[in-house]
């Protein structure tokens, strides 16, 4: 797959999408969120890829939007703009399989946005994460008043979202913000042995699981209840739940083939 603003590697059904805008820390335009959209719908139809990692590298996530196609805007053109962020980040939110994202270095305003929509967000040691829009006489307008608090509560999204302020890794761990915090010399292995791990679950199991708690979230309990039994009761047509169940009997590893 080739693109300007990022690059996707696949590697043994585990993709990587990295952000390339160094020179910017990665700043996010329109035309990264068009090819992050683009790469999520490439990816995201490919049975043969398994787990989708995004990153920035070893240096920098993200440090936001980028201020510099921002600065004067009008509100008219913020209303056709904001659609690209939009698009891009509802469907790597929603792409059928687990979606990491590895964070070294900054993650600010929409960059930490692009990390809300993964599955689970491993950082490394060195990561500021932070949405400091308020600074510049905004606010997150990349679904960071909507994801944050449903992953760590109102009260704590509002301290981030109103003071601006960064929070270190071990931080971002502590209030549940991110699942890991590991040496920024091990991030790319630990992250590569969880997306391992998952690409050795069954994809559709998987693919369900995700569906039951996304969609789940924006239901009430019952709904969500009666979602949740619908997908289960789907997975006992798959080779897979067979396959897990007899291998649970005959004391083998299962042998999961995405059906
Ligand atoms: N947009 C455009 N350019 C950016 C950028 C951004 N978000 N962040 C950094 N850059 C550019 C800088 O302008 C600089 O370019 P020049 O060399 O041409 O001046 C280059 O990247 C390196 O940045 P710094 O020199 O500032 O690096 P630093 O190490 O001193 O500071 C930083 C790093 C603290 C991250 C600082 O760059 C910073 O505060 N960046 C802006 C963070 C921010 O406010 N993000 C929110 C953006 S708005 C948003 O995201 C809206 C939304 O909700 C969708």
């Amino acid at each position: 797959m080739s693109f300007e603003t990022i690059n996707v590697e696949i590697n043994e059904g585990i993709a990587t999408i990295t952000l390339n805008r160094p020179e910017v820390l990665n700043a996010l335009n329109s035309h990264v969120f068009n090819e992050l959209a683009e790469a999520a719908i490439r990816l995201g139809g490919d049975d043969t890829v398994k787990v989708v990692l995004i990153t920035g590298g070893p240096k920098v996530f993200a440090a936001g939007a980028d201020i510099k196609q921002m600065v004067e805007m009008t509100a008219v053109d913020m209303v056709l703009t904001d659609k690209p962020s939009h698009r891009a980040f509802h469907l790597l939110e929603n792409m059928p399989k687990p979606v990491i994202a590895v964070i070294a270095g900054y993650a600010l305003g929409g960059g930490l946005e692009l990390a809300l929509t993964a599955d689970f967000r491993i950082a490394a040691d060195n990561a500021q994460l932070g949405l400091p829009e308020i600074k510049l006489g905004i606010l997150p307008g990349a679904g960071g008043t909507q994801r944050l608090p449903r992953l760590i509560g109102a009260g704590l999204a509002k301290e981030l979202i109103f003071t601006g302020d960064f929070i270190d890794a071990r931080e971002a761990y502590r209030i549940g913000l991110v699942n890991k915090v590991v040496p920024v010399d091990e991030l790319f292995t630990e992250a590569e042995k969880l997306a391992g791990k998952l690409a050795r679950r069954g994809a559709v199991a998987l693919r369900l699981a995700k569906s039951a708690v996304n969609e789940g979230l924006r239901m009430d309990l019952e709904a969500g209840i009666r979602y949740e039994h619908q997908c289960f009761s789907l997975l006992f047509a798959t080779e897979d739940q067979k396959e897990g169940m007899r291998a649970f009997i005959e004391k083998r590893t299962p042998q999961f083939k995405g059906r």
